[in-house]
């Protein structure tokens, strides 16, 4: 499986300290049933510098080279909605159109529909990263709707619909499944033991609610649309 959504480099955010913390973390990812992972450490002002990841990415890869970790690295960013959209253009996943956008976590903020719109006239799709946990979001899921209708998609954790965050948040994650709301299911793992990966356990839950097909569609299909920055058909 492809995973999204990941802080696996290290030194960078709230994500792994340590190599040793990076390298935990990828072997629970391969446990977890994924090979390919998008590395989005929170870009915020000021941002991470693209050539910071890519070393960061290269060491990684050494490194899981030497201890045979079958993991791909791919880059991107988690891009905070204050960054300028000339900063997010150069964090995208993998070079290409689509990236992985932040929200503050209590509320929505009132320029979140005026953003995806310029985002969209820029030329690039942005990704909602855990919808289910935002405040406004999590009292009213139906303010999604908006945002998705003016060309965002939105990305749940596993880790919500698995219960991690709390029955709100699952709810809500719940719901967004089964309106179609939802368009990617990542794992936002932090590291081995805090916030690991809970990608097979989120997928169970999704397959009781969606069925196997329309499930692979999120974890397989439109994430590899996204990393190989295929246009997106909905
Ligand atoms: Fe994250």
């Amino acid at each position: 499986m492809i995973d999204l959504h990941c802080h696996i480099l290290f030194g960078v955010d709230d994500g792994p300290q340590q190599l040793e913390d990076s390298l935990a973390l990828a072997k629970a990812l391969v446990a977890d049933g994924i090979t390919r992972v998008v590395t989005t450490s929170h870009i915020l002002e000021p941002p991470l510098s693209t050539a910071t990841i890519q070393q960061g990415i290269a060491f990684l890869e050494k490194e899981f080279a030497d201890q045979s970790i079958a993991l791909e690295l791919i880059p991107g960013g988690e891009i905070h909605y204050t960054v300028s959209l000339e900063e997010m253009r150069t964090h995208t996943i993998n070079g290409g159109r689509y990236l992985l956008l932040e929200f503050p976590h209590g509320s929505l903020p009132s320029s979140a529909g005026e953003l995806i719109f310029s985002l969209r006239t820029a030329g690039l799709i942005p990704i909602i990263a855990h919808p289910e946990r935002n405040g406004s979001l999590l009292r009213d899921p139906g303010l999604l709707e908006p945002l998705l209708e003016q060309g965002a998609l939105a990305q749940l954790t596993a880790a919500s619909l698995a219960g991690d965050f709390g029955s709100p948040a699952r709810q809500c994650a719940r719901f967004m499944l089964k309106k179609g709301m939802a368009h990617f299911i990542a794992t936002d793992s932090h590291g081995a033991d805090w916030r690991p990966p809970r990608m097979s356990a989120g997928i169970k839950e999704a397959t009781k609610l969606l069925g196997k097909e329309a499930v692979n569609k999120l974890v397989f299909d439109n994430a590899l649309t996204v990393i190989e920055d295929r246009e997106w058909n909905d």
